[in-house]
């Protein structure tokens, strides 16, 4: 099976590709709607789309009050606008290809409030709902559609948190969450584990 990894930067893809047994780059800005719909004809050249992870996202510290609405709208449309139209773009290709998945990483912030982080809040609280009912709507053509929601991983934005900063090692990896994706890619096909929360076993302070 090969992977079609998406991203902006052609480098950061072929760091990641060089690290995979089989795959391909597709330089792709999740917000352009033109790249997204070639990026997936291209995919469904090279075969049968059996599994999608949504993972792009941005974050944004600031409060209420004094957020920067420029950078809300793009934290928005690439965390959530993105994610949906992704989602009609490629479920007929996982519908023919079914048995499938469909995954996108969610975080603590998709079931709970944090201050200073209205936006990235509102938009993972979005995409836990558009899984819930993305799930409804396809289950019966056996693809599967889960959220996974790390707390703080040694990744991104995670590092620059406090416990990031100071204690690296106790956060949870890329590597647990790629576990979860696992879980779910390879559970049983008459199950799907439609939400699947993690967080690090030490708590953050
Ligand atoms: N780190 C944490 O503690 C944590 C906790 C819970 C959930 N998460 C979630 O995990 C996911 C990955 O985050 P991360 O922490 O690993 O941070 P990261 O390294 O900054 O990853 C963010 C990813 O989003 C991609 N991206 C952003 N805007 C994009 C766009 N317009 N088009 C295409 N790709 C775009 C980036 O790709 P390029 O920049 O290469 O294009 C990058 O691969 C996010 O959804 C985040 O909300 C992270």
């Amino acid at each position: 099976m090969s992977v079609s990894l998406w991203g902006r930067d052609p480098d950061r893809l072929e760091a990641a590709a060089g690290r995979c047994a089989d795959a391909f780059t597709d330089t792709v800005d999740v917000t352009d709607a033109g790249a997204v719909d070639r990026a997936v004809g291209e995919l469904r050249r090279r075969g049968r789309l059996r599994v999608v992870v949504w993972a792009a996202g941005l974050f944004d510290w600031a409060p209420a009050d004094r957020a920067d609405p420029a950078t809300w709208t793009r934290l928005l449309d690439v965390n959530l606008t993105a994610a949906a139209s992704l989602t009609a773009r490629v479920l007929p290709a996982l519908i023919d290809a079914a048995p499938s998945s469909l995954l996108y990483i969610g975080s603590g912030a998709a079931h709970q409030a944090f201050p200073g982080n209205a936006a990235y809040v509102a938009g993972k609280h979005g995409l836990a709902g558009l899984a819930e009912a993305v799930f409804l709507d396809v289950r019966d053509r056996d693809v599967k559609v889960s959220l996974i929601s790390p707390g703080l991983v040694a990744a991104g934005a995670g590092l620059q948190s406090p416990a990031g900063r100071q204690r690296p090692d106790e956060l949870l990896t890329p590597a647990d969450v790629a576990a979860a994706a696992r879980f779910v890619v390879t559970f049983p096909v008459r199950g799907c584990p439609t939400q699947i929360r993690l967080q690090p076993q030490r708590s953050p302070d």
